[in-house]
């Protein structure tokens, strides 16, 4: 049997319509729009966190975070190109604003770059999560990515608590916005 034929097996999730009535290859193609988009907004996050403070002592830190996110893009940039999946028209908006987001909360100090991370990689768990429960049974490689990538990211997020995150000023009203505008930005790049 192919994988194509195990994957339209009845009982997997290509056969039950999905919230929206979105069919199995809208679906797919849309997490990997989306995920491609986060990961290239995370990229730049740390890029602009470390614009700002790569020669601080957090630099480091941010660094190895950075590498894990460039591995998380290539990844999905690698499976936009197999799939055949255009990029989200927003791209522009990721780069700028992942960017200014990174750069700006280190401009507050390190323990505002902690908070943007905690409250970025909070988003992106509970988005991987819902993620991979859409997937069901159907797509286990893809599935098996998004997880791995799942607990990497929540490994980012207890890195900046640990660094103190929860310690920045604001840090509750800083967190609330950071959280609402990546999920709005989420919720766009799916659709555009
Ligand atoms: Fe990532
Ligand atoms: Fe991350």
């Amino acid at each position: 049997m192919t994988k194509a034929d195990q994957d339209n097996q009845p009982g997997n999730t290509a056969d039950e319509r999905l919230p929206g009535d979105l069919t199995r290859e809208q679906l797919i193609e849309r997490i990997i729009r989306v995920d491609h988009a986060g990961e290239y907004g995370a990229v730049r996050i740390y890029q602009g966190q470390l614009a700002v403070l790569g020669r601080h002592a957090a630099g480091g830190a941010i660094k190895r975070m950075a590498d894990q996110e460039k591995r998380h893009l290539a990844t999905f940039e690698a499976l936009s190109n197999e799939r055949r999946v255009r990029p989200t028209v927003l791209t522009p908006l990721w780069h700028a604003a992942g960017f200014a987001l990174g750069a700006g909360t280190a401009l507050l100090g390190k323990k505002a770059a902690m908070a943007c991370t905690q409250a970025v990689e909070e988003v992106i768990d509970e988005h991987y999560a819902g993620q991979a429960e859409k997937l069901g049974q159907a797509e286990a490689e893809l599935r098996t990515t998004i997880e791995k990538f799942r607990a990497e990211e929540i490994e980012h997020r207890d890195a900046a608590i640990a660094a103190g995150a929860e310690d920045a000023p604001g840090h509750t009203v800083l967190t609330g916005a950071i959280k609402t505008g990546s999920r709005l930005a989420i919720w766009l790049s799916e659709r555009l």
